[in-house]
């Protein structure tokens, strides 16, 4: 890392290891903006950061890239649904979910709109992660733009949302399917046991090992016949060696179960 001095503010205070993130992209990201505060090097930056709560905030905001929408990628989400599907019987308890890396709330949102849709009044367990605290204080508030809602259809979204003036609200019934948590998926612990994991658009930021040890522990955090659902890019080429097979071009099952 050519920012050393940012790579330890950037741990101390945000808790993010940025040595395990494609440095390339990261440190063009950093240099954008760090020239736009004007600060003359990294030494300078790091003042300014320390000074100004702000600056410091926004810093975090660039460097963890929160973009989302609901139902990101639709017609994949619909395929999921369809394996999703398969994966419920009538006796069976409730799924464990987790959307990891889940930023402002509209990818687990999205799947607790999905397993009501497929199992109406039937509480499943849904975890949300994301290492950006804020983030997930703004996940909470389940509050919405035009943008964000674009891929919902008009009959979810008038079962699902209330609207007023420009903003969307997800309603009380779905919001408290859904529980928020801070993790790190570098740094922290998994749990186990679960029946589905979502983890779209955050490993392409990794280094290649990073990725494969994230995989690693999803495989290990999967019940057998548990799926892994990842982004429209990251088809994962060493699948198998992991141990998993493909259910479809980006869902991949854990062998094992019924
Ligand atoms: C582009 S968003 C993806 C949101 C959602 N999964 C989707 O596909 O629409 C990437 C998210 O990854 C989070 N993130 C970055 N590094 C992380 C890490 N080490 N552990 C957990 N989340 C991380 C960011 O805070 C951000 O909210």
């Amino acid at each position: 890392m050519e920012y050393p001095k940012i790579e330890a503010y950037v741990l101390k205070n945000f808790g993010i290891n940025l040595t395990a993130y494609k440095s390339k992209q990261l440190i063009r990201r950093l240099e954008n903006f760090m020239q736009r505060t004007g600060a003359k090097d990294e030494h300078d930056f790091v003042n300014m950061l320390s000074k100004d709560e702000q600056l410091s905030k926004k810093f975090l905001d660039h460097l963890t890239i929160n973009v989302t929408e609901f139902f990101r990628n639709k017609e994949l989400f619909l395929d999921l649904e369809k394996k999703i599907k398969d994966m419920l019987n009538p006796d069976k308890n409730t799924l464990k979910i987790w959307s990891a890396a889940c930023s402002t709330g509209a990818e687990p949102y999205t799947l607790a709109i999905i397993m009501d849709r497929l199992t109406p009044n039937k509480k499943h367990n849904i975890l949300a992660t994301d290492i950006d605290f804020k983030i997930l204080e703004q996940a909470k508030q389940g509050i919405y733009n035009k943008n964000d809602i674009k891929n919902v259809d008009s009959n979810l979204l008038s079962k699902y949302f209330i609207q007023k003036d420009d903003k969307y609200y997800i309603s009380d019934e779905i919001k408290k399917r859904v529980e928020f948590k801070r993790h790190d998926l570098i740094l922290d612990r998994y749990e186990s046991g679960f029946d589905l994991i979502v983890c779209r658009n955050v490993v392409i930021y990794f280094t290649p090992e990073t990725k494969n040890e994230i995989y690693k522990k999803f495989y290990a955090a999967l019940k057998p016949g548990g799926l892994l659902f990842v982004g429209a890019t990251e088809s994962i080429y060493n699948y198998r060696e992991l141990g998993f097979e493909k259910a479809s071009t980006f869902i991949y099952r854990k062998p094992g179960g019924n």
